[in-house]
């Protein structure tokens, strides 16, 4: 299971890449603004700089809403860096451009995915990855993770190579439980990849290891 972090801020992005378990970063046009980012230089520096930081997958998320534009903008992306993934909406416009792409041999990312039907109709369309988004299904009070499954058993049944990206992953729970119906990557914060480390179980029993430690040995150091 691939594990990319959803987020367009630096610092996060450095630091989980050097947990050395990281392989990709998701962005949108939302993350882009928390991180104060506008105008197209602008823009194209920061992607640069965040596949600076990472060995591969960065989606870049266009703004057009026409497919002439999408395919433009996607190609300005795509030519910023390999490592770009270019991510395109779930609508009839996004999945025309998506089998553009496709064709062209550039990878892409079908977004605000929230039914199996959507996610077979951008496997169709020769979407690398499509982006379920379960945090904002459980919001409304639907389950997100048998989504994840259903897609899962659609992909199998059919072999589409389309990677299930489980996305809007808000904590370390959700990744786990993507991970048990088979989602090929999780997006997730920094707080959701860092907290699959932690257990209150650990903290204790590693304070009394280091405990039991200093206690012997700062005897053997008295005696000597
Ligand atoms: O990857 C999609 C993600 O950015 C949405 O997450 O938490 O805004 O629903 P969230």
């Amino acid at each position: 299971m691939q594990f990319f972090i959803d987020t367009a801020n630096l610092n996060d992005i450095g630091e989980a890449q050097q947990l050395g378990v990281l392989d990709g970063v998701t962005t949108n046009p939302t993350l882009m603004a928390r991180e104060g980012i506008s105008g197209d230089e602008a823009v194209r520096k920061h992607y640069k700089a965040i596949c600076g930081l990472v060995t591969d997958n960065v989606s870049a998320e266009v703004i057009s809403m026409d497919y002439e534009g999408m395919v433009h903008e996607g190609m300005l992306l795509a030519n910023i860096d390999p490592k770009i993934v270019v991510k395109l909406p779930m609508t009839a416009e996004g999945i025309k451009a998506t089998r553009y792409f496709s064709t062209q041999g550039i990878r892409t990312n079908c977004t605000l995915v929230f039914t199996a039907g959507q996610a077979l109709m951008a496997a169709k369309a020769g979407a690398t990855y499509v982006s379920p988004f379960i945090g904002r299904l459980e919001d409304i009070s639907t389950d997100g993770i048998n989504l994840i499954a259903d897609i899962r058993r659609i992909f199998d049944n059919y072999q589409f190579p389309t990677k299930i990206l489980a996305a809007s992953a808000r904590h370390a729970t959700h990744i786990v439980q993507c991970a048990k119906v088979g989602a090929d990557v999780t997006t997730s914060p920094l707080s959701a990849i860092v907290g699959l480390l932690k257990h209150p179980l650990t903290d204790s029993g590693l304070a009394q290891f280091l405990e039991d430690h200093r206690r012997v040995n700062s005897k053997t150091a008295a005696v000597i």
